[in-house]
């Protein structure tokens, strides 16, 4: 029922034809994702590729699936039941999900948080997602159909995580957002170490907008500053552009940031 994504299922290369070389990071300390879902093979998915599927199979951090149906135990292997009340669709039975669990915390993961990702949940933050990278993984349970029994959730203390207000049809896709989101901030996943610094968030704004060659391009010019040399009008110039596109966009964050850094322009609230 668990499943390793990683260096071992991906080349089938067994323990002793691992050297140390190979697996860069001591399999017990790299940060670990499990995803509880009924859809394992939506896994790794966009994890699989680019930085984050490199990183994987450097071993800098781990995936493992559990596949819910696996504890179902009638011979249609149900794991959903009408909701008590009425109402449209199928909920996820606490009974099934509950062994799933379980069977996580039993094992190895059994010290990582439980995440019930849910447009429900509390609205994930930057600050959430450096949090959960610091620590030891996520283990993550993916609902379907119209959601997961409440009960099963507070029974384990789930934290319950949104990606944002729309919804999704399950729950795989803002797991994979959510461990692409930690994914990069393990140390040696990103290429520069630094670059994290200024990007969106970061600072409590959106970021600056980006530019590279050809200087004109099909009679659009790059921002002429940027060509200076001159970083301190460089910098002053990223700021106030970072600064304009998050007063117009992101009201809610503007108001955060000038209510905390102290920045001039609170006349043109
Ligand atoms: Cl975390 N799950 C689902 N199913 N839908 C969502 C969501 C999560 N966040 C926003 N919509």
């Amino acid at each position: 029922m668990a499943t390793v994504i990683g260096p071992r299922t991906g080349t089938q290369k067994g323990h002793e034809a691992m050297s140390d070389d190979e697996a860069k990071v001591p399999r017990g300390r790299a940060w670990r994702a499990v995803a509880l879902t009924l859809f394992p093979d939506m896994f790794p998915g966009s994890l699989g590729q680019s930085l984050a599927g490199q990183a994987l199979e450097d071993g800098r951090w781990s995936l493992e699936t559990v596949d819910i149906r696996g504890f179902a135990r009638d011979k249609h292997r149900t794991v959903d039941d009408t909701p008590t009340g009425g109402g449209a669709g199928m909920v996820m039975r606490p009974d099934i999900v509950d062994l799933a669990v379980r069977d996580v915390k039993a094992g190895p993961s059994g010290d990582l948080p439980l995440i019930y990702m849910t447009p429900r949940g509390r609205p994930l933050t930057q600050d959430r997602v450096r949090a959960l990278a610091k620590g030891p993984g996520v283990a993550v349970l993916c609902g379907r159909y119209e959601g997961v029994d409440q009960r099963v959730l507070d029974a384990h203390e789930a934290e319950e995580i949104s990606i944002g207000d729309y919804v999704l049809s399950g729950g795989e896709v803002a797991a994979l957002v959510l461990m692409d989101a930690c994914v990069r901030l393990i140390p040696g996943v990103m290429g520069s170490g630094d670059s994290h610094a200024e990007e969106s968030f970061e600072e409590g704004l959106l970021e600056y907008p980006l530019y590279t060659r050809p200087q004109n391009w099909e009679g659009r010019t790059v921002p002429e500053v940027l060509l200076s040399g001159h970083h301190a009008n460089i910098r002053a110039w990223r700021c106030a552009e970072a600064e304009a596109i998050t007063r117009e966009r992101r009201p809610d964050l503007w108001k955060v940031y000038t209510a905390s850094s102290g920045t001039p322009g609170r006349d043109e609230n």
